[in-house]
């Protein structure tokens, strides 16, 4: 099994002399560390310690030659199952906040996908300050987890909250992290995504505005929670992440053939495309020319397409099944009557006449509904939600009491 690799980085704080015992602290869990030291942080710890104690070099250059292609930050974002800054100083947390780039730690932070955890650090009168406390809701909003601070004596003489929390609490609250974000290990899952395409003739299809990338981003995230993922797509301009296994289709047929493909031994089905509804009733084989066949006006005669949704709900030894929708409004109610009428475990909602969150966004809202009750998550990143998806599907899998949607 893959070692869990962990980016540590070390803030300009008094409680960075703590740095090297939580770097052997992961280490002693199996986790593969490499520190990444910011320029502050090594007036108060050397490189040389945290190189020896973490077995690997010590990285706080956005310039490093040496690097992967010359782009350090790059490198380490990808390398990184999770990326924890212990301590995190209020400067720090406020170029995180405002997504500065401008040394090596801010711009992994940037351009990573792992979880975060801060361990902030500071004093009392600084951790209580508005912009401070306004900084953490940001990076709260963001998706960063926070571990403490603790209340207690400061190095300053201070007594109050801004201690930073006990290597070995940081690693507890890491563990527990890790073991949810490994929450889909060994399911089977599988994700369709992108829009179909119902040709008319050889050079024209209906079709819809779906880009693909929130389902793209729902396979990446279950495969980073460790399940095995095929990913279905209909016609899209996207890449699947490494160890995703991928059939591409065109049409709302292929798309239900292939789910029947590989159903059976699926655990998870999150069906995220947005097929087709209906299709042309024939399909000419040669262009349909306007002026020969149109007289001003052409008139569509168009079936419905199967449900896949449906069929798979019928099967008997059914997986979880996950439906999703894209609506223009009253999105909560539609979104409920859906989850009855297609006897889903759950429904993923968005509004799309919301331009910010719609089909080309990168981010986006949701609301997942349930039989056990309604979570929204808020605006961000496709990625962060499809991570926030994946998490609750999992959980809400576990209470299930039905057939295959039961893991015991
Ligand atoms: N879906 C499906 N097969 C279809 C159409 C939709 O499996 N032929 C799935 C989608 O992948 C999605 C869910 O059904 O998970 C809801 O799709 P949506 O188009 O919103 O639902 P419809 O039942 O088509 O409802 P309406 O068009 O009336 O909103």
């Amino acid at each position: 099994m893959q070692q869990v690799q962990v980016v540590l980085g070390v803030g300009g704080g008094i409680a960075a002399y703590k740095s090297p015992d939580l770097v052997r602290k992961f280490i002693a869990r199996g986790r593969d560390v490499t520190v990444v030291l910011t320029d502050a942080g090594s007036k108060f710890v050397t490189t040389h310690t945290l190189s020896a104690v973490s077995g690997n070099q010590v990285r706080n250059d956005l310039w490093d030659e040496q690097a992967e292609r010359a782009m350090g930050h790059i490198e380490l974002a990808r390398w990184a199952n999770l990326l924890v800054i212990a301590p995190g100083t209020a400067d720090l947390l406020a170029r995180l906040a405002h997504g500065h780039a401008n040394d090596l730690l801010s711009t992994v932070y940037l351009a990573t996908e792992a979880p975060v955890v801060i361990a902030p650090a500071m004093n009392q009168a600084m951790w209580r300050h508005k912009a401070n406390q306004r900084n953490i809701g940001r990076l709260r909003e963001d998706g960063v987890e926070f571990v403490g601070p603790e209340f207690g004596d400061q190095a300053c003489g201070d007594v109050g909250p801004g201690r930073m929390s006990e290597p070995e609490s940081i690693v507890e609250f890491c563990e527990s992290l890790l073991d949810q974000s490994q929450c889909m290990k060994g399911l089977n899952v599988v994700v369709t995504a992108g829009p179909t395409r119902e040709a008319l003739d050889p050079v024209r299809f209906v079709s819809n505005y779906s880009s693909g990338r929130q389902g793209f981003a729902v396979a990446r995230a279950a495969k980073q929670a460790g399940a095995n993922v095929t990913l279905i797509s209909g016609p899209v301009a996207l890449d699947a992440a490494p160890g995703i296994d991928r059939i591409d289709v065109q049409t709302a047929s292929e798309m239900k053939n292939a789910v029947l493909s590989v159903i059976s031994t699926c655990d998870v089905f999150f069906s995220v495309a947005a097929v087709a509804d209906y299709r042309p009733v024939s399909r000419k084989t040669q262009k349909i020319k306007k002026h020969l066949e149109c007289s001003g006006k052409l008139v569509l005669e168009l079936e419905e397409t199967d449900d896949i949704l449906t069929c798979v709900n019928e099967m008997s030894d059914r997986p979880f099944v996950v439906g999703f929708a894209a609506e223009t409004q009253k999105t909560i109610e539609y979104g409920r009557e859906k989850l009855q009428r297609k006897s889903l475990d759950a429904i993923v909602i968005n509004d799309v006449s919301d331009s910010t969150i719609g089909f080309e966004s990168t981010e986006n809202e949701v609301t997942i509904l349930s039989p056990q009750g309604r979570c929204t998550l808020h605006k961000q990143s496709k990625d962060k939600i499809a991570q926030q998806i994946v998490t609750n599907i999992a959980s809400l899998r576990t209470c299930q009491p039905s057939s295959k949607a039961n893991p015991s």
